[in-house]
Order: C-alpha cells, then structure tokens, then sequence
C-alpha cells in the first residue's frame, strides 16, 4: 500500500538539491549533439502547484524556493527551468524531476518515466501530454531493468524512491549493481533521505563498495518542523559527468548555514 504523496513536500530543500544536480546534469548532457535517454524509476506527478491544500499545510516549500530565488545564480540550469515551469504554468507552479527533466531535453530526447501510485500516475498522464514521455505504472526497477540497455545508449536514469518500504535500503544496491551491469555507460543518480536514526549508512557502505568511484553529495539543514526526521538530502551518483564535482562544490556553499 503506497501511501507517500509527494505533493506535501514539492519544491522543498531536498527537492532543490535533487533537481539543482539534476539540471546541470541534463545541461551537461545536452551540450553534446547526440541524442539521450532519460529514465525515471520513481517519477511522481511530474508538476506540483504549490498553493495546493497539500503543499500548503507543511509549508516546505517555503525554505527551498526561498534558497532556490535567494542562493542560486539567475543562469543556473535549475533556476531556468524554475522559471520556464512558472511561465508555462503559471506562478505557483514548481517543476517536478519529470518536467525539469522535459524542459531540459530536447526533441530527439526519450524519455520514459515509471509510477506506481494510481492517483499520482494519473496527474503524471494528464500533465506529461506535451513532454513527450512514454509514462509506465509499473515497478521503477522492473522498468528500469526491462529498459536497460535503453536506445539511444547515453544517458541519466534517476531513482528517487520514496522509501516507504524499508527494504529498499537493502534492495537498492542490488538494483544499482544490476542496472549497471546491463548498462555500464548510463549515468546512474539516486536520491536518498538523511535521517537522524542513519537507516541509509548500510546502504551507502554497499554503494561504495560497488562503485568506488561514485561521486556522493550530501547537504545539511534544519528539519522542516518539530519530530520531522529528515535533516539532509543525499545523491549518489555513477559515471558522474565530468565538472560534477566541482559544481557539487558549488552547491555545498549554497546549502551552507541551513
Ligand atoms: C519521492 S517521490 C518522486 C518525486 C519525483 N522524483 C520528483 O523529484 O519530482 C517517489 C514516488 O515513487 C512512487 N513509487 C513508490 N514505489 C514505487 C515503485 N515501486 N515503482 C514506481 N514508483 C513508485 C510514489 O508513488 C511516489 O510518487
């Protein structure tokens, strides 16, 4: 039973970092003249409006599109399609990882985006029309394992679970590793939660040990409210494009002081 609504968190300070890395990537990518998949294990609705009842009752948002208008340079690929998203769909909008994944690609771009919640699959239908993508309610990692080797062969894959299932910080790294075998160029980016109780330390310990020359990025800040556990957003990301380093850098210095 899939309860997670990604609709109470949209656009908060672990959405910024997920989507800021994200963008760059997609921009990295597409300067090059040959064409990419973009493959999505967890895509959620795609397009979040933040003056919705939902997003309105835990006021994340607040401290992510504050950081986002506030830290980020007017011509970083993330607060392009911030703005993109607003201009097409008005000021509340807020771009989830399927539309600044859209926004960032281009024509000749595939797209394939896996959901499991029917209520969410079926907001992700609705808004996706024009971007393009091929949506699946189906498993993300059976997908993803059924994709792999996608066409055309270069590419992101984001896995962004929402770790409702305790078993997915153990079933992870085997996911990875079999994704990795079937397809050893795909650049690979998974999102997970830093909690206070540490649940995602053994998982990183197999990652690492699985991919010794992953890049790992992690921000810190303060809960959003009184008993919420998450204090910091983590990626950790194989065959990482080159000059990711320095831009994860980056993104430490505006994260800092959270
Ligand atoms: C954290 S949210 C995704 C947010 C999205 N990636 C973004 O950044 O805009 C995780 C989503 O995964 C979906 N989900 C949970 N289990 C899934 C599964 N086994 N396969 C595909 N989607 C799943 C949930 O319904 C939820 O919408």
């Amino acid at each position: 039973m899939l309860s997670y609504q990604h609709a109470y968190h949209a656009g908060n300070l672990a959405d910024v970092h997920k989507h800021a890395v994200l963008a760059w990537v997609l921009d990295y990518l597409t300067a090059k003249d040959k064409p990419l998949s973009y493959i999505e294990t967890h895509a959620g609705r795609g397009l979040y409006d933040l003056a919705a009842p939902e997003a309105v009752k835990t006021g994340e948002a607040g401290a992510g599109i504050a950081l986002a208008e506030s830290r980020f340079p007017a011509d970083h690929p993330y607060r392009q399609r911030l703005s993109e998203a607003r201009a097409a769909y008005g000021d509340t909008a807020y771009p989830g990882s399927p539309l600044v994944a859209a926004l960032g690609l281009r024509e000749t771009d595939t797209i394939h985006l896996a959901e499991l919640h029917p209520q969410e699959v079926a907001h992700l239908r609705a808004a996706s029309g024009p971007w393009g993508a091929h949506v699946h309610q189906r498993d993300g990692f059976d997908l993803a394992l059924a994709l792999t080797p996608p066409t055309p062969r270069r590419g992101l894959m984001l896995v962004d679970p929402s770790y409702e299932v305790k078993s997915d910080y153990d079933a992870i790294p085997k996911h990875l590793s079999h994704i990795h075998r079937k397809w050893n160029v795909g650049v690979l980016m998974l999102w997970y939660p830093i909690l206070a109780a540490g649940p995602h330390l053994g998982m990183l310990t197999s990652l690492s040990a699985a991919f010794p020359d992953a890049l790992r990025h992690e921000v810190r800040f303060a809960p959003a409210r009184d008993g919420h556990r998450m204090e910091g957003s983590g990626l950790f990301v194989v065959n990482a494009p080159f000059g990711l380093a320095d831009e994860t850098a980056r993104l430490t210095g505006i994260f800092r002081g959270l």
